[in-house]
């Protein structure tokens, strides 16, 4: 089978090479020349473990290409993907879906042979119907359905996700539709994915509930985390607790500086404003995203805190400090900086005076442009190196198991602020350093 994915991003290439990999005949589209030539060089342009190797054999078995010719790339094609971005609308919070309606603008034009449209992209709902009425209007000569097809991979796990996924979810009325999704998908059911057919608009809803939920379970972890704080007890023990309850699961369950990434912040605002719009608001989401922003920066003024607290000084009065920040990507094995809780951070710190060193194992060069007044290390000691604190505020495993006793060495102040719960505290301490972590140790003593 023939399956066009416009737009070749995280989510779009993931996606497309996968299907390769099942043994579809796969081209994936993007408008953007240097990314398409990257990717016929074979370099890929974002981090994602296993992704080179997937998209190199796929292409070499002649199953995968890229293009920026769209009107050529969906010839022949049953299935034509739009897995490209839905960001935040500047200024209102909607989902901006100009990339979506230019995509549908564009097929209209150049849809020959009958197809199944699928958006992948995270849609409010309803942009399926819009993406119909645009095709429609435009009178193609071909038959076509609109089908929604939400994508659930993670950055970092993402092939692995596409290959099992918990579940497929397909939102369409038309039975020729369903027949095509049935065979797009039909090599995964071999892994006895779970497949749910439903409407269109379910669908759409169906991917912003699930993400709003998951940003409420990180946001009510994370709240708990600052009572255990005020109450000395401890975050980790009373996650695995609530946990262990099946009805609960333990997943989503690890305190930490607040989510982040390239979905949960825009699909909450999204859901809120499509909530707001039918008069039907979500409280506990509004909740969930204040919550969730207002605790970057309070982060930041953790680490000022401990400083201050440390040298017994005022903690207005740290300015000219230094304190080295281990880990920017919003989680591990990824170079997505998106939303990541160290840009409010290292900003935080920045304003109090603070300078900031900062490594981390991908996503320097992403980083660059997004904190231009933090200095970029080549190793998390070089990062310490007479530094008043260090940070861990990404859990990459090179971070797991660090040498404490050199890092000790290098700074000037021995304090260590673990954001992720990442080291034990007698483990840290037994270094000689003051440690703080997230939710972990009474500030009441
Ligand atoms: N990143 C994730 O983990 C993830 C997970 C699930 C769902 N999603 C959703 O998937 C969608 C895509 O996200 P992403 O992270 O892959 O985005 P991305 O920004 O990495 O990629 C989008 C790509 O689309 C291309 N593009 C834009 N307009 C185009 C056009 N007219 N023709 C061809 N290409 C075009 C861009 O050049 C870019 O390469 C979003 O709606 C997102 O919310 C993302």
């Amino acid at each position: 089978m023939k399956i066009a994915m416009v737009g070749s991003g995280y989510v779009g290439l993931v996606s497309g090479a996968c299907f390769a990999d099942f043994g579809h005949d796969v081209v994936c589209i993007d408008k953007d020349p240097d990314k398409i030539a990257a990717l016929n060089a074979g370099i890929m342009p974002i981090y994602e473990p296993g992704l080179a190797e997937l998209v190199g054999n796929n292409a070499r078995a002649g199953r995968l290409a890229f293009t920026t010719d769209l009107a050529s790339g969906i010839e022949g094609a049953a299935a034509i993907f739009i897995a490209v971005g839905t960001p935040s609308r500047r200024g209102d919070g909607h989902a901006d879906l100009s990339f979506v309606y230019a995509v549908a603008h564009e097929l209209a034009a150049h849809i020959k042979t009958p197809v199944v449209i699928v958006t992948k992209s995270t849609v409010p709902v309803g942009t399926g119907d819009a993406v119909e009425r645009i095709i429609a209007d435009a009178s193609p000569p071909a038959r076509f359905a609109v089908a929604s097809n939400p994508e659930f991979l993670r950055e970092g796990a993402a092939i692995g996700d596409f290959k099992r996924p918990d579940r497929i979810v397909i939102g369409t009325d038309d039975s020729w539709a369903r027949q095509v999704m049935n065979e797009v998908y039909r090599p995964l059911f071999l892994n006895k994915a779970p497949i749910l057919f439903t409407s269109r608009r379910s669908s759409e809803l169906i991917k912003y509930a699930s993400n709003a939920f998951l940003a409420t379970k990180i946001t009510f972890i994370n709240e708990v985390a600052d009572l255990c704080e005020a109450v000395g007890a401890n975050v980790q023990d009373v996650a695995h607790g609530v946990g262990m309850d099946k009805r609960i699961g333990g997943k989503f369950l690890h305190a930490g500086p607040g989510y982040g990434g390239s979905c949960f912040p825009k699909d909450t605002l999204a859901l809120l404003k499509t909530a707001e719009d039918c008069g039907s608001p979500i409280r506990i989401v509004e909740a969930v995203v204040k919550v969730n922003e207002s605790r970057k920066r309070a982060m930041g003024r953790k680490v000022i805190e401990s400083l201050a607290r440390h040298l017994g000084q005022p903690a207005h009065a740290m300015r000219g400090r230094r304190v080295a920040l281990l880990g920017l990507t919003f989680k591990p094995n990824t170079d997505d900086m998106r939303d990541a809780p160290s840009i409010a951070i290292a900003q935080t710190l920045l304003d109090a005076g603070i300078a900031v060193m900062a490594y981390d194992p991908e996503g320097m060069d992403v980083a660059r442009p997004l904190m231009p007044e933090v200095t970029m290390a080549g190793s998390p000691y070089e990062a310490a190196e007479g530094a008043d604190a260090v940070v861990i505020a990404t859990e990459w495993d090179a971070f797991r198991a660090l040498d404490l006793a050199r890092i000790r060495d290098l700074v000037r102040t021995p304090i260590f602020v673990d954001l992720r719960n990442v080291y034990s505290s007698e483990d840290v301490r037994a270094h000689g350093f003051e440690y703080t972590s997230i939710g972990r140790e009474s500030n009441r003593m």
